[in-house]
């Protein structure tokens, strides 16, 4: 056996005994994977899991997503963030319902015309559900490659990737199963932070960076993105009857088109809302808190009163639980009426 060879049989090895369960490998159907691939593209294992049956028990094909409410879709999506996922995802099941016969393509280029899916995820569901010989990318291929070849890349740099991707081709056998273990292999055993369990990877004898004795050093730590702090002050406005004021934000931007509680930026006086929101009483002060975006930061001041805000709709806080996609930044607000 060639050493090409050799990657494949020790990576595959080592997936046969130390596999993960996960719910999308049960029954790896297209729609399956690329249910998961959505959603495991921005956030973590653990945290899609749940998600993910909600969202199949209600959702169970692309025929029956496409004839989904959008507003329905993102309560089901309420807490996972980077809405506009959900968005593509009802968008692309509507186009595999009307236009593929409900048939997820087994092609790239068609896969591609589908909002929402690019590299990563047309590779992750040409491999993973069609077993198809394309190397699905992400962060985890990256630290494994840049470990085992010693590579001094960025885990995001454009052209790392596609030498990752070639590096992973010429090595590949049993794409479904060889792009996973190389998943799992990334989220439990060469761990991004802290120490990597090289004592229990396959890849131990052959790993250039293990055997310089600096995995830590692989891949290079991407450059600091600038997060711009933002101040905001929110309003808990409630009506006589004790419902709660919400508001829909505008369809362009950050959280675009989700339920807010009123808002302004900036930080705000007591004095001064009356102006802002409309004609309220019992102003007070309930506390801070902070929210982090990918590019922004929320400081936030968080009000209560009661009155009416101008043109805020008032819903119990049962509504606004089922039929509202309040975003994690606004929702965990709540707490402070506890
Ligand atoms: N991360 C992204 N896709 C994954 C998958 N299919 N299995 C495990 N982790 C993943």
């Amino acid at each position: 056996m060639g050493f090409m060879d050799d990657f494949a049989s020790s990576l595959l090895g080592w997936y046969a005994e130390n596999r993960r369960i996960l719910p999308w490998r049960e029954d790896p159907t297209p729609y399956h994977v690329f249910l998961s691939e959505i959603m495991l593209q921005q956030t973590r294992v653990d945290t899609v899991i749940p998600y993910y049956h909600r969202f199949l028990e209600r959702f169970p094909s692309f025929e029956a997503l496409a004839e989904a409410d959008e507003e329905e879709v993102l309560v089901l999506w309420q807490g996972l963030g980077y809405y506009s996922r959900a968005r593509n995802l009802l968008a692309a099941a509507k186009m595999v319902a009307s236009e593929m016969n409900g048939v997820l393509p087994a092609d790239k280029s068609k896969l591609l015309r589908l909002p929402g899916v690019g590299e990563y995820v047309s590779h992750a569901v040409l491999s993973i559900a069609f077993n198809q010989p394309y190397a699905a990318v992400d962060g985890n291929l990256m630290r494994v490659y840049a470990r085992h070849e010693a590579k001094a890349v960025e885990a995001n740099d454009p052209k790392g990737k596609k030498e990752c991707a070639a590096f992973l081709l010429r090595r590949m056998e049993s794409p479904s199963q060889f792009n996973q273990a190389l998943m799992d292999l990334g989220e439990l055993v060469c761990l991004p932070h802290g120490e990597p369990k090289c004592a229990s990877c396959p890849f131990a004898r052959r790993c250039k960076a293990h055997l310089h004795g600096n995995p830590l050093d692989y891949p290079l730590a991407k450059k600091k993105n600038d997060v711009k702090k933002e101040a905001l002050t929110v309003l808990l406005a409630f009506d006589s009857e004790g419902n709660i004021a919400i508001r829909k934000r505008q369809d362009q931007g950050l959280l675009a088109s989700m339920y807010e509680f009123p808002n302004v930026v900036g930080k705000k006086k007591n004095g001064e809302f009356t102006d802002i929101f409309g004609n309220l009483q019992d102003i007070r002060f309930l506390g801070k808190a902070k929210h982090r975006f990918s590019h922004i930061e929320w400081d936030i001041d968080v009000y209560a009163a009661n009155g009416v805000v101008d043109g805020a709709t008032y819903v119990t806080l049962e509504e606004l639980k089922r039929r509202y996609s309040l975003p994690t930044a606004f929702a965990k607000l709540l707490k402070f009426l506890t």
